[in-house]
Formats: structure tokens, C-alpha cells, sequence
């Protein structure tokens, strides 16, 4: 099994080293192969995907993914820009269906903005569409619009074969676990959720063993704080997605425990904490790698055919947590503060 690993930029090769190192320990036989991408293969090759590694990132079994992003780049046309490296592997790689497990581990549920009691036990997940919506809509730009000066547009785009492929995906994670989808759009206001809403009911009584409702967007922000434990799927689409899983990753303490898997139809996938390259804790080595080293365990589970190891992994990132080993993103009073290399050091002594 070869797996393809791009750590990117910021705190995306200190916090990818540690996922590496916790994979070298289980001795699965892996073979990693690593290439730049972002902002740091922008520097050294003037393109922030290279084809290299493009072509790398096809031929391997699953890719590991850090982070991309740096302000340094953010005057750069839009083809330069270090996010066009992860948009342009999900596209090219067709990585349609994005995974977002949001979990509250209990030694952490004091870490939450929320109360205890609200966030305890919470475990939903999101299943985020990812290669189509106003990320990718054409046509896109800047133009003129005479005296009101210049305009700039994009455009919201879903198909109905889209709809429907990330709607199996949503019913399908949700046969595995409490079988409830909420799909959440803006039927109220958009063309495209109309459409949405049709194709996913349409989908729905394929799946009769799971119920379905439907939440406008800006209720489910709402309803995300109030009362989180209500939901077991969240599908939506790719911008509504992007926001939500930032703030349903709040809810677990820190947006820097959330990994998440992007797999195309065969499973393939690439993995990567959902949070970004956290450019102002670069290099000091205190970001939390617990994100990146569980978004390890689902590529083990969901790309590589190793569900035991991943489930190792995972008890193992538990009990580093319930010995009280916190990075300073989680940390509470009475419990170890300690950096990005410890916190990995913790997870491996536990494995
Ligand atoms: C994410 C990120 C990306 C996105 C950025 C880096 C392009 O925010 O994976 O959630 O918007 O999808
Ligand atoms: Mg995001």
C-alpha cells in the first residue's frame, strides 16, 4: 500500500510528522512517498500542485494530507494561490464525498465553549459534497458593470447526479450509525437547495430504514449551539459544509481535533485535519497533531482495509486525552500542557 504524504505549509509538516511517526510504529508495511504542495511547492517550483505531485497523488492508495495557506500569498491570482492545491487534488481526483466525524471525547467535553451538558456524548457527523457548488460554478470573475463600477461573481452550480451520489454516501454512513440525515440547505432563497431538497427526498425512500429531515442553513448554525445532540448526519453542500464543520468543530473543545476523510467512488481518499496550516504557530511547535493523527486512523480504516489499527490509534489518542495530555488549544485547569512532539510522543506510548 503506498501512501502519498503532503504536508503543505504552516503547522502542516510538524503536525503531519507526528502522524507519520504513530503509522511507522503499528509496522503496517506501508510505503510513504512525499511531495511539496501549497504555498511551499509555489516556492520551489512556482506551482502550488506540481504535477509530480498530482501524479503521485493518483498512483498512491490514499493520500495524507496537512495543510495549505499562507498570508504571504495572499496578493497572488487565484491559480497561484496555495488553496488551489487542495481544491485542484479533490477535482482532479474526483474526491466528491468529504467525511467530518465530530466527536467530543469526554475527557475534553470541559474544554467546549459550550456546557458540559449540552456537548457530552455529542457525535455527529457531517458529509460535506466537495467538488462542486460555488467552488467550482462557472462562469466566474470580475467584470465590469459601467457605473457601478467593477462586479465580481460566481456562480452556485449542483447537478442532480451530484445530489445524488453524496446523498447514498449520507444514508449509507447513516445505516452505520444512528440512521437519522438531516440535509441542510437554503431552499427558502436558492435554486440550487430547491433542486437539492427534490433529489435527497427522492433518495430518501431508497432508504426507508432512515429518516430524513430537512434544516434551512442559517437555522442548523443555529441549532448547532443550541442543541448539537440533535443530529446524526448533516449532509449538505460544499460551502455550506465548509462552515458548518469549522463550527461543529468548535463544539468539540478545538477545531484542532476534527480529521476528515474526501474519498471518490472507490474509496480512495485523501485525509487531512479539517483545520488550516495556522501560519501564526508555525514552527513553534505547540499546534495540536491529534486531527492529523486521526484523520491517519480513518485513512487506515477507510482506504487501506486496516480497521484494527485504526481503532488502535484511535483508543490510543483517547487515553493520551484521559491522562490528562492537552496541547494549548485544549488545555483546561489541572491537566498537562504540552506541545505538538509530546502530544504525539503520548499517543505512540499508548498504542
Ligand atoms: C477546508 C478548507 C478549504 C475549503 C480551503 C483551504 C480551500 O477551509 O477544507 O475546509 O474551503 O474547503
Ligand atoms: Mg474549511
Amino acid at each position: 500500500m503506498k501512501v502519498a504524504v503532503l504536508p503543505g505549509d504552516g503547522i502542516g509538516p510538524e503536525i503531519v510528522a507526528e502522524a507519520l511517526a504513530v503509522l511507522r510504529q503499528l509496522d503496517l508495511g506501508l510505503e510513504l512517498a512525499e511531495a511539496p504542495v501549497g504555498g511551499a511547492a509555489y516556492e520551489a517550483h512556482g506551482d502550488p500542485l506540481p504535477q509530480r505531485t498530482l501524479a503521485l497523488a493518483r498512483e498512491a492508495d490514499a493520500i495524507l494530507f496537512g495543510a495549505v495557506g499562507d498570508p504571504r500569498y495572499d496578493a497572488l491570482e487565484r491559480a497561484k494561490r496555495p488553496e488551489q492545491a487542495i481544491l485542484g487534488l479533490r477535482k482532479a481526483l474526483g474526491l466528491f464525498a468529504n467525511l467530518r466525524p465530530a466527536r467530543v471525547h469526554e475527557a475534553l467535553a470541559d474544554a467546549s465553549p459550550l456546557r458540559r451538558e449540552r456537548v457530552a456524548g455529542l457525535d455527529l457527523l457531517i458529509v460535506r459534497e466537495l467538488t462542486g457548488d460555488i467552488y467550482f460554478g462557472e462562469p466566474r470573475g470580475v467584470r465590469d458593470a459601467g457605473a457601478a463600477g467593477r462586479e465580481g461573481f460566481d456562480t452556485m452550480r449542483y447537478s442532480e447526479a451530484e445530489i445524488r451520489r453524496i446523498a447514498r454516501v449520507a444514508f449509507e454512513a447513516a445505516r452505520r450509525r444512528r440512521r437519522r440525515v438531516c440535509s441542510v440547505d437554503k431552499a427558502n432563497v436558492l435554486e440550487t437547495s430547491r433542486l437539492w431538497r427534490a433529489v435527497v427526498s427522492e433518495e430518501a425512500q431508497r432508504h426507508p430504514d432512515v429518516e430524513l429531515s430537512h434544516m434551512y442553513v442559517d437555522n442548523c448554525a443555529m441549532q448547532l449551539v443550541r442543541a448539537p445532540g440533535q443530529f446524526d448526519v448533516i449532509l449538505t453542500g460544499n460551502l455550506f459544509g465548509d462552515i458548518l464543520s469549522d463550527e461543529a468543530a468548535m463544539l468539540t473543545g478545538s477545531i484542532g481535533m476534527l480529521p476528515s476523510a474526501s474519498l471518490d467512488a472507490n474509496g480512495k481518499g485523501l485525509y487531512e485535519p479539517i483545520h488550516g496550516s495556522a501560519p501564526d504557530l508555525a514552527g513553534q511547535g505547540v499546534a495540536n497533531p491529534l486531527a492529523t493523527i486521526l484523520s491517519a486512523a480513518m485513512m487506515l480504516r477507510h482506504s487501506l482495509g486496516r480497521p484494527e489499527a485504526a481503532a488502535r490509534i484511535e483508543r490510543a489518542v483517547e487515553r493520551a486525552l484521559a491522562d490528562g495530555y492537552r496541547t494549548a488549544d485544549i488545555h483546561t485547569a489541572g491537566t498537562k500542557r504540552v506541545g505538538t512532539a509530546e502530544m504525539g510522543r503520548a499517543v505512540r506510548e499508548r498504542l
